[in-house]
């Protein structure tokens, strides 16, 4: 293999120089975290299934015309996207209350919000990823009120498109989290959706029984994790097929 130069690694991944100017290889890690990485451990198989998972929700989402930073997958664990400058900004969508907000606003787990609810948080570890309103992103300049628009708005048909996807397949999106970057071309700037949708970052309870099939089994100890992420990915009907894995994605009718 190619030597290739690492650009930074995350808690559930590493970022490698891609082929081309404007390309980045995003490596997969079994590497779980939770509670601002104070809980640590690995979901066997995880990275490859999360690898097929955003894959496969990117690509649905490119269809409908959400932009995204999603080129190809390469093999079992990277995927090539392009080279985006990262808005520092974390955005929840929730539509059920679990996690946080359970907790901020002493709702029970399980409630329906009145409606869809985004929130943002800035990015970074060394804080806690503290929750921010839109004065705090416009006033320290991490993102233009124009840049928040845009975000909000996309952030929303995701949250529709992946709620009527996952339905399908017996699933309830309860939240989840988006990043989002900014990609430069020619003399344009274009918000694109960047990072990965995977359980890592969504919350998924099944349709019939409620049942968590998302990062909530190792952030609340729950067991079958690795169960959890391969049910999701069978459920979507792009469960990886052995050691070949040349299969293309295929849809579960
Ligand atoms: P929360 O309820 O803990 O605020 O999480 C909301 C959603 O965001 C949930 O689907 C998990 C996801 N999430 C991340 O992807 N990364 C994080 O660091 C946190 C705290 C949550």
């Amino acid at each position: 293999m190619t030597k290739r130069r690492r650009i930074y690694e995350g808690k559930a991944k590493v970022l490698f120089e891609g082929p081309e100017p404007g390309t980045i290889v995003q490596y997969f890690k079994d590497d779980a975290t939770a509670f601002n990485a104070q809980k640590k451990g690995t979901i066997t198989g995880k990275g490859v299934l999360n690898n097929r998972i955003s894959e496969y929700l990117m690509t649905k989402l490119g269809e409908i015309g959400v932009p995204t930073h999603f080129i190809r997958r390469l093999n079992m664990r990277e995927q090539l996207v392009r080279e985006v400058e990262i808005i520092p900004i974390e955005v929840v969508v929730r539509n059920v209350a679990a996690g946080s907000i359970s907790k901020r606003f002493g709702l029970a787990e399980g409630t329906p919000l009145p409606r869809s609810v985004v929130e943002f948080y800035y990015k970074n570890d060394q804080l806690g990823d503290p929750m921010v309103s839109e004065e705090h992103i416009t006033a320290f300049g991490w993102a233009s009120p124009q840049d928040i628009d845009e975000v909000m708005a996309l952030a929303l048909r995701v949250n529709d498109y992946l709620t009527g996807l996952f339905l399908g397949v017996g699933l309830r999106l309860i939240d989840f989290k988006l990043e989002f970057g900014r990609l430069f071309e020619e003399d344009r700037m274009r918000i694109v959706l960047a990072d990965e949708i995977s359980p890592d970052n969504c919350r998924l309870w099944d349709a019939r029984t409620n049942e968590k099939l998302d990062k909530d089994r190792f952030r609340q100890d729950l067991g079958k994790v690795e169960e959890a992420y391969q049910e999701v990915a069978k459920r979507l009907g792009i469960l990886p097929d052995g050691p070949g894995d040349h299969a293309a994605p295929k849809m579960m009718q």
